[in-house]
């Protein structure tokens, strides 16, 4: 399919020479500084993205740019009525205004704050392990994550998605902490820390933790491959789904929508 990237930084290269290696055609790369892109916008000028996006007679749009950026953009490219994939994270608090948005345009959207195949595996593991382990009471949990220092959000979408699983398989924990504790945590909270530096990809690592041991589970991402072919076949089954009405357009729809069955 032809499909315009928004955001042609790391993920954007990495985006491209995966849709051509899996035979998709990228038919505009928009960004608002990258020298080697095909369209030049100014920042804050979603209207001019999505011009561009029209002008390059994309079938399909994916969105990697910055939390500062994504809100802008939505706002702009959804209305165009194309398949949308978002990857940028930083913006759950608005998905209420995203999916009203794409109900009253008719346009779609598909966020996930992690597309790794691997990632959306660990946060089923996840689940059934804080599900097992919440029959002991004295075990303890906590989330944590290591990223790169260009990174601009803190915790990643992926450590606040975890953070959710572990609640969801423990009634214990009721609340989430992302601040650093200036008083001693209560039971009932999950914190969920985080550290940046050098180039990390992204490692996160569960603890369940009581007197006599610990358990860990970490993922760790070794590129930036498992995300772009995780977006990648994301829009492309997007597209199909809605050309086959096995999806309505009009919604804001996740991994378990685009990959039935598998998350
Ligand atoms: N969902 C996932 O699986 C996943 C995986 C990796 C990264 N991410 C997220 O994707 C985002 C981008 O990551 P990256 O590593 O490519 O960052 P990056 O900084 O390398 O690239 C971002 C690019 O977006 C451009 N940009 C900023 N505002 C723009 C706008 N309004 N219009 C067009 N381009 C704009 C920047 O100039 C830059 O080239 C981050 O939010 C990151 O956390 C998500």
């Amino acid at each position: 399919m032809k499909i315009a990237l928004v955001g042609y930084g790391k993920m954007g290269h990495m985006l491209e020479s995966t849709a051509l290696s899996l035979g998709d055609e990228v038919v505009a790369t928009i960004d608002v500084f990258a020298p080697d892109a095909s369209v030049k916008v100014s920042a804050g000028d979603g209207a001019a993205v999505a011009r561009a996006v029209k002008e390059s007679g994309a079938e399909g749009v994916i969105e990697f740019t910055h939390p500062s950026s994504v809100m802008e953009n939505i706002r702009a490219l959804v209305p165009l009525g194309l398949p949308l994939v978002v990857g940028t994270t930083g913006w759950t608090d608005c998905e209420k205004e995203v999916a009203e948005l794409a109900a009253k345009t008719g346009g779609t959207v598909m966020h996930s704050a992690n597309f790794s195949i691997g990632v959306n595996l660990f946060y089923k593991i996840v689940e059934e392990a804080s599900r097992l382990v919440s029959n002991f009471d004295e075990y303890d949990s906590a989330v944590w994550e290591m990223h790169h220092n260009q990174k601009a959000d803190s915790p990643s979408g992926t450590a606040l998605d975890i953070a959710r699983r572990v609640m969801a398989g423990n009634p214990r924990k009721t609340s989430m902490v992302t601040d650093a504790f200036h008083s001693r945590p209560s039971p009932e909270q999950l914190h969920v820390s985080s550290t940046r530096c050098g180039h990390v990809p992204g490692t996160h690592t569960v603890f369940f933790d009581s007197a006599a041991d610990t358990i860990e589970l970490t993922h760790t991402a070794r590129s930036r491959q498992g995300f772009a072919s995780g977006a990648v076949h994301a829009l492309e089954n997007l597209k199909r789904m809605l050309d086959s009405g096995e999806l309505s357009s009009g919604a804001l729809y996740s991994m378990s929508d685009v990959f039935p069955g598998m998350f």
